[in-house]
């Protein structure tokens, strides 16, 4: 393992119908939360006992924690690598002072880039605002900025190369996203998935694709990536769901109250928040965390009849 995701916050500012229950969530008093202190005290155990080297911000939404700048410079200062996953809609107002605060890239989700669409996926009339957060990140040089966009079948499936288009446009990598059975109300079904095959397929039909890295994974990253051979940059599919993999994972999780995850799937977790806040030591942490390591299972079963799905919906977790 040497990457960790961390959920900052569960809050968010859209309502994405595939991330959360339409009803809504009771967000978590912010004495559940882990202190700017605590995420120190453990990304230090990672970082100075296992060799961690990126460490990922994600939410909820991780721009609405108030003082994330602060949080950044302290564990920019631990020497990892920071990236964020946001939904961009404040990156137009924040992108400069996070660069400048040392977070070093950002991947922005966006779903559908016709106004009314994004608006009915996302609960927020706010396309636009998301488009100005991809230019001013880009601008930030909080590069390479990645655009993730979930495929769901008859909602988005025919935009792909309107979201090509964006990428090769904007220098934004578009990466293709195969849909997830972590959506907040159980609207999954695998016939809903678009496999990155066809994604691929379509692609191919417009624009001539080279393989970076002959096609495979490039590394322990989820992507596969493509590069257009005239120039117009790279693009790529995540293909969870069609082509797993969980054999070169090196990602862990921890969520906004400090529940250990070593996998978007668990469907159980290692309470680091308890450890600390009864005066735990880093060895204490370290031999849960190794605990919690050593469980993790040699990957996802999504579409097996032992698929167990997590009580906790995306937003919880931070993907
Ligand atoms: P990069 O380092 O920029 O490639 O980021 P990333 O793709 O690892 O992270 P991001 O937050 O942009 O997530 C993109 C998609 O990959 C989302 O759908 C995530 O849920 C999914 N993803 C990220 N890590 C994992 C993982 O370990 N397992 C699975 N199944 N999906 C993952
Ligand atoms: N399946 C796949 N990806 C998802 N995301 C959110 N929900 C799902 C899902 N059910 C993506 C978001 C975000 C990333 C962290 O996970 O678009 O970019
Ligand atoms: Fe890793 Fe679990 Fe994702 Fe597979 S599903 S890549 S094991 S986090």
């Amino acid at each position: 393992m040497r990457d960790l995701r961390l959920s900052i916050t569960d809050r968010c500012n859209f309502r994405c119908t595939y991330c959360m229950p339409q009803e809504g969530m009771q967000w978590l008093p912010r004495a559940e939360l882990l202190s700017f202190e605590e995420m120190e005290r453990i990304v230090g155990v990672l970082v100075d006992r296992y060799g961690f080297e990126s460490v990922r911000l994600t939410g909820g939404e991780p721009t609405v924690r108030a003082h994330l700048p602060v949080l950044i410079r302290r564990l920019a200062a631990l020497g990892v690598e920071l990236s964020m996953t946001t939904n961009g809609a404040t990156l137009g107002l924040v992108a400069a002072d996070l660069a400048e605060a040392g977070l070093g890239r950002v991947n922005v989700s966006l779903d559908s880039l016709r106004a009314d669409r994004f608006a009915a996926i996302t609960g927020r009339d706010s396309l636009h605002r998301v488009l100005d957060g991809i230019d001013a990140a880009l601008a930030a040089g909080l590069a390479p900025v990645k655009v993730n966009c979930v495929l769901v079948r008859g909602v988005n499936d025919d935009e792909i190369l309107d979201f090509a288009e964006l990428g090769r446009r904007s220098g934004a990598e578009v990466r293709f996203i195969e849909w997830m059975p972590l959506d907040g109300d159980g609207a999954w079904a695998g016939d809903r998935v678009v496999p990155a095959a066809e994604v691929l397929k379509v692609l191919a039909g417009r624009y001539e694709l080279e393989a970076v890295g002959g096609g495979a994974i490039d590394g322990p990253a989820p992507a596969e990536r493509y590069r257009y051979a005239d120039g117009g940059g790279h693009v790529g599919v995540i293909a969870s769901v069609t082509r797993p993999f969980c054999g070169t994972c090196d990602r862990i999780r921890l969520t906004a109250e400090g529940q250990l995850r070593n996998c978007l799937f668990s469907v159980r977790e290692t309470d680091l928040r308890g450890i600390l806040r009864s005066g735990g030591s880093d060895d204490d942490l370290a031999t849960a965390i190794e605990a919690e390591v050593g469980r993790k299972w040699a990957g996802h079963s999504i579409g097996q009849v032992h698929f167990i799905r997590p009580a906790r919906s995306m937003s919880q977790i931070g993907g």
